[in-house]
């Protein structure tokens, strides 16, 4: 984060502790240790929701973690094996939330996972019910973090789900208080927070509430490191873009240690051409988000792992100086993203959105380097050279030219 950025992020927190009322939980909560530390880049890993959904089992999670091994992802940096909702089964009389039959030793899963040198991940919601209707954390936070911690758990996803229909309820009982859902969900992010602190465990805290009142605010508030900033991801061109691009103007409220979340990769699913899933990953390098890859890692082809583990590519969204890329401007159907990287290079993505291949020029003065730049191609994987100038290249049909720009 640059200065300016850095002085906006602390002004919002500022803004955001005295404008938040008090209420009676958080009267209780103690002040949160710096998390900032946890997720000193964007997360990388892998979650089983966009492929398995609610089917998915401890088999499928070990596979995962077989292939992240064998296909060189871990390698590349996707460390974290997350099982996404459905894990759950019932909580006894003492209150202890059990895993499923589709889950018969999470302790044993989870040694699996780090005996390979991964990750462990988790979901849960802060509401009664998860979103597909499993046992959520409300009202058992503490001991749910406790349990976490003892499995080794070190991702939590935390999922607003069934919160929201509290949240309506309490809309409608106090239409004169404009912020009350927003102060309850605050509130149960901040409690599972806490809780997960308390643990003493270096447990990354992920919001899912799909960007609702704007969480890249409150977020680094609650102890999270990561947060969705919109609602589902889907396997389509239309939505991963639509998502991809809407994420301008959102810069200022990422680095090192918390992270603007556009959802989860679609990469490998099948239903975008390679070109798209480059633009896919292209954008979110750009736009320093968190990378949990969500296909099924035991079909993968070799394009996708190349997609997914180009080095240039990743080492973009690991960048160092963990400043998130904004759109610098916009030509028709052409896009042109530019993120600052560590020693003074750019990384520079020339998006083609429209429906035929277009021809492009651009302007080495306009991304910043009115003296001439060496250019690296990021899916050729080739130094280009220098240019003086500018850079001429032709951009497929929804596709991306990927550079890394430097003055020397
Ligand atoms: C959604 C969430 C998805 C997935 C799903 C599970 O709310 O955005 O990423 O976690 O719930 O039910």
């Amino acid at each position: 984060m640059n200065t300016t950025q850095t002085a906006l992020v602390a002004g919002l927190l500022a803004a955001v502790a005295v404008w938040a009322p008090a209420t009676a939980a958080e009267a209780t909560v103690q002040p949160f240790p710096d998390v900032s530390r946890i997720a000193p880049t964007p997360p990388m890993g892998w979650n089983s929701w966009n492929h398995f959904a609610e089917h998915v089992t401890d088999a499928d999670i070990r596979s995962a973690a077989d292939f992240l091994v064998s296909t060189g992802m871990r390698d590349a940096g996707y460390v974290y094996v997350n099982i996404d909702d459905t894990w759950q089964g019932k909580r006894d009389a003492h209150g202890v939330l059990h895993s499923n039959e589709r889950f018969p030793d999470m302790q044993a899963l989870s040694q699996y996972i780090h005996a390979k040198g991964l990750k462990f991940g988790i979901y849960s919601s802060p509401g009664a019910r998860t979103c597909a209707g499993y046992e959520g954390s409300l009202g058992h936070e503490a001991e749910d973090a406790r349990m976490y911690a003892a499995w080794g758990v070190d991702f939590l996803k935390y999922d607003l789900c069934s919160l929201r229909e509290d949240m309506k309820k309490a809309k409608a009982e106090h239409p004169d208080d404009p912020d009350v859902a927003k102060n309850i969900m605050i509130d149960a992010y901040r409690k599972m927070g806490a809780a997960l602190s308390a643990t003493g465990r270096t447990i990354v805290y992920s919001l899912c509430q799909y960007g609702v009142d704007q969480p890249w605010t409150w977020g680094p508030s609650v102890g999270a490191s990561m947060w969705r900033t919109t609602g589902d991801i889907s396997d389509s061109y239309a939505r991963m873009s639509k998502i991809g691009f809407g994420q301008a103007g959102l810069a200022a409220f990422a680095g090192a240690g918390h992270w603007n979340d556009p959802d989860m990769l679609e990469i490998g699913n099948g239903k975008m051409s390679e070109d798209e899933y480059r633009t896919h990953m292209s954008l979110w390098a750009l736009l320093a988000a968190p990378l949990l890859a969500g296909n099924d890692l035991s079909k993968m082809g070799p394009a996708d792992r190349q997609i997914l583990t180009n080095p240039d590519a990743i080492a973009i969204d690991q960048d160092s100086l963990g400043s998130q890329g904004e759109r610098l401007y916009r030509d028709g159907e052409l896009e042109v993203w530019r993120r600052p990287l560590s020693g003074g290079r750019v990384a520079v993505g020339v998006f083609n959105r429209g429906e035929s291949p277009r021809d492009v020029s651009i302007k080495l003065a306009r991304v910043g380097f009115p003296g001439g730049a060496s250019l690296r191609d990021v899916w050729k994987q080739k130094d280009l050279g220098r240019r003086s100038r500018s850079f001429k290249d032709t951009v497929p049909k929804h596709g991306v030219t990927l550079l890394i720009v430097s003055s020397r």
